[in-house]
């Protein structure tokens, strides 16, 4: 039996094996050719995202999923296909019997999930199960989600920033932001166009992002194209304008955060308030961002050990344990 933990994010795919080691972590993008009636695989992660912008028509590079949930059930069991031919490069007759935790976001529907489930069973996963995202990241990240103290998690993945109480096995509150760590990217490229009148592409502006939330410069190099004359041009920004430039999203997340303590009752408040959130997803790393929820409410506010890979890893340990998430009716 080959077992995994898999988070089919947005953005992001990570899968991981049964003792929590990351097997495979890509951007999801699906390269396909439409043939004839059939779509057939030429490409997926790196390798796709590598060829996007120099496909011939014939080629279409997709994502697999959208806001969490899959979009085309041929285009997901395409995906998964190959997500589990890498993870799990064995011949067929040793391949046969595959059993995965799949991580998916707290709004899905139950048609949602089992079109996922679905999708697995024709990728070939013989036995799967689903479970909500920030239970598994809060498993990855060492959190007992059977405790009987309310805890509070922050995702803040490329499309949407997630904030989920639960306490018991159950949730006690959810609510989200649409905008989150991509919204972050097209922020700092409006930023550099507006105030430095230099143009990056997302790619670009997307690497400014992340070095400005790790160097530890004052000031980060940006290469762009001049606005006025198209020429290249080079200017050095103030990390601290990058940081400033992410306010609004980073303002949207707060929001999203303070209605879910809305919702929450005095005990489950005071709970969450004495533990402090915990952090995951990219868009957590973005600088300034931790540092800004401490500020506005007060309470402490921690970082995942590893914010990228901890759904996959906390969908891997629901492999062994799987009470974790039978209370959702499932089995595996
Ligand atoms: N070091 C970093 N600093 C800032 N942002 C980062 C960093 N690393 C990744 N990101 C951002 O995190 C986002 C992707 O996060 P993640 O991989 O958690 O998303 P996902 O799980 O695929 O998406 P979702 O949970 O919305 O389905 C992107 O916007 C990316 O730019
Ligand atoms: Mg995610």
């Amino acid at each position: 039996m080959i077992e995994f933990g898999i988070d089919l994010g947005t953005a992001n795919t990570v899968v991981c094996d049964a003792a929590g080691s990351v097997v495979l972590a890509e951007p999801s993008v699906i390269l396909v050719r439409s043939d004839g009636r059939r779509r057939v695989l030429a490409a997926t992660g790196r390798s796709a995202v590598d060829l996007v912008g120099r496909t011939p028509p014939s080629l279409q590079p997709l994502r697999p999923l959208q806001d969490g949930a899959i979009t085309d059930l041929e285009t997901s069991r395409l995906y998964l296909r190959s997500l589990i031919a890498r993870a799990a490069p064995a011949p067929w007759w040793r391949r046969r019997r595959v059993r995965a935790v799949i991580g998916v976001p707290v709004g899905a529907t139950a048609l949602e999930r089992r079109a996922l489930l679905e999708a697995a069973d024709e990728a070939g996963i013989t036995r799967a199960a689903t479970v909500d995202e920030p239970i598994a990241g809060a498993i990855g990240c060492g959190i007992d989600p059977m405790q009987h103290r309310a805890r509070m998690v922050v995702d803040v993945g490329g499309g949407t920033a997630e904030v989920t109480a639960f306490c018991f096995g159950g949730l006690l509150a959810q609510s989200s932001s649409r905008v989150a760590g991509d919204e972050m990217t097209a922020a700092v490229a409006h930023y550099l166009r507006e105030e430095h009148q230099v143009l990056v592409g997302e790619l670009d502006a997307e690497e400014v992002k992340i070095r400005a939330g790790q160097t530890a410069d004052p000031t980060v190099l940006v290469q762009g194209r001049d606005a006025g004359t198209g020429r290249a041009r080079q200017v050095s920004v103030p990390v601290a304008e990058v940081t400033a430039a992410l306010q609004p999203v980073i303002a949207s997340i707060i929001n999203a955060l303070s209605s879910c303590l809305d919702e929450l009752s005095p005990q489950a408040t005071a709970d969450v308030l004495a533990e402090g959130i915990v952090l995951f997803g990219g868009g957590s790393l973005a600088g300034g961002f931790a540092e800004t929820l401490e500020q506005a409410f007060g309470f402490p506010v921690k970082r995942a050990d590893n914010p990228l890979t901890c759904v996959a890893q906390g969908a891997a340990v629901c492999l062994r344990r799987p009470e974790l998430i039978l209370g959702y009716g499932q089995q595996l």
